[in-house]
């Protein structure tokens, strides 16, 4: 007896020994072919305990995963980065373009900063995309994509059903809310946006100027929280009508990582409808380098290398183009949201406000407010605060221009205690231009 249950028990720590080493390890590859075949055979039962509330949000998520790649193709490399899955998609078969041509890459078209005068504060460190740094995933694939390809982020049931509805997957936050307030609607009173439980709260600065989109570059950190980011706002029209062109850094660990990931975001009224990166048919990207959603690899650190990168918007020739820039001499065109996505509305004509600073949500009461920024005042400065600088705006609709130097008005939406921002203007800016310091350590009453 005793003899039996020692064997019995052996045996069960041998098919332990087994089994625990698989699911310790790296997800299992999952090739797209397999992936897709999984996503069609999918039903609501198997995903009745992930967070989508109903049968019907869960049909509508997986229609929306189909329609996604019902034209890409075949996929001839994936890759996994940070334990997300990207492929290596078809620039001629991607969803945004739904068969339509490409834009010609307009090469020279960014503007350059407006000339400044005296040392800067502190220097920059460039961060380059991890797609550019000859790494290899887990299973040995290497992390970049072919010419002539895309990276794009995996669209799964995984990700979709870690929300209750698609509207709520494709929505800046789970809360609804978006853009920071602008100046006409502090003061008429406006507190917060959508329909939010939990509102937004800021530390920014606006500008109300006809633009044709800008440009800074953004100090990276990864703070800790709910929602947390640094980005960059080109705003058009208002009420129901307002439309976005967003861009920058986001924490937003329920939609992609607990590590800041490089995002865009546009809306073409007022925060209804709109997505993230590739995740709905918006953009169009032309830039194997940059795989929107990633995280990077490094991250800037209190009291060393201040890391970043350049990012412009520019509306050019009928499109709002996409300029990224980490240690290369040369900007790289990523891509465009098509002006036809904004139904004939402000954005297809020009900005009327930039904005550039920090947001934050949680999503329930229990939870505290995130860190923004680096989770330091910006009376620590460089070094230890977070911060923007090269803010400029695109003044016209032209190739090659230069930019003029934002004049920023600061807006702090929440307690002083929990975050805060301090502008500089160019006048002031010394080689940053126009700058900023921005963030604090949120906390339970903000
Ligand atoms: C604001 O930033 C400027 C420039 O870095 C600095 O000289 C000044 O002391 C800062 N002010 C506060 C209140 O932190």
């Amino acid at each position: 007896m005793f003899t039996n249950s020692f064997i019995f028990l052996l045996g069960l720590f041998a098919l332990a020994l087994q089994i625990i080493p698989r699911v310790a390890s790296a997800p299992l590859q999952v090739p797209f072919d397999q992936f897709l075949a999984t996503v069609k055979a999918a039903n609501f039962h198997q995903w009745r305990h992930s967070t989508v509330d109903s049968e019907a949000s869960f049909n509508q998520m997986k229609a929306h995963i189909l329609d996604m790649y019902s034209g890409v193709g075949s996929v001839k490399h994936s890759f996994v980065h940070d334990g997300r899955y990207a492929d290596c998609i078809d620039i001629h078969r991607q969803p945004s373009l739904a068969g339509r041509p490409l834009a010609t890459a307009p090469v020279a078209a960014l503007n350059q900063p407006p000339t400044s005068q005296g040392g800067p504060e502190g220097p920059k460190v460039p961060i380059d995309s991890p797609l550019t740094q000859n790494l290899v995933d887990p299973f040995g694939n290497s992390i970049s994509c072919p010419d002539g390809t895309i990276p794009f982020a995996r669209l799964t049931l995984e990700r979709l059903t870690a929300f209750p509805t698609l509207a709520g997957f494709f929505a800046k936050s789970t809360t609804g809310a978006g853009q920071a307030l602008s100046g006409r609607e502090l003061e008429g009173g406006l507190e917060s946006r959508g329909p939010s439980a939990q509102p937004h709260l800021y530390a920014y600065g606006f500008q109300q100027i006809t633009n044709f989109g800008g440009h800074s570059w953004l100090n990276l950190w990864s703070p800790v929280g709910d929602f947390s980011l640094s980005q960059q706002w080109y705003v058009g029209g208002s009420g129901a009508s307002l439309q976005t062109a967003e861009g920058g850094w986001v924490v937003y660990p329920q939609h992609f990582s607990t590590q800041a990931v490089l995002f865009i975001f546009w809306t073409p009224d007022d925060y209804t409808t709109g997505c993230y990166n590739l995740e709905c048919k918006a953009f169009v990207q032309i830039s194997n380098k940059w795989n929107l959603g990633g995280t990077f690899d490094q991250y800037s650190v209190t009291g060393d290398g201040q890391r970043g990168f350049d990012l412009q918007y520019k509306l050019f020739q009928g499109n709002w183009w996409l300029f990224l820039r980490g240690s290369s001499a040369n900007y790289d065109a990523v891509g465009y949201y098509p002006g036809s996505i904004y139904n004939k509305g402000q954005l297809t004509k020009n900005a009327e406000l930039v904005e550039y600073g920090g947001e934050v949500t949680r999503f329930t009461t229990a939870d505290v407010w995130p860190q923004m920024g680096s989770g330091m005042f910006p009376s620590k400065g460089y070094s230890q605060a977070a911060f923007q600088n090269t803010i400029y705006y695109n003044p016209r609709d032209e190739s090659d221009g230069v930019g003029v130097w934002s004049f920023l008005t600061k807006v702090v939406v929440g307690s002083h205690s929990c975050w805060d921002i301090n502008i500089t203007e160019s006048a002031q800016g010394g080689g940053w231009g126009t700058f900023f310091f921005f963030g604090g350590p949120g906390g339970n009453t903000c």
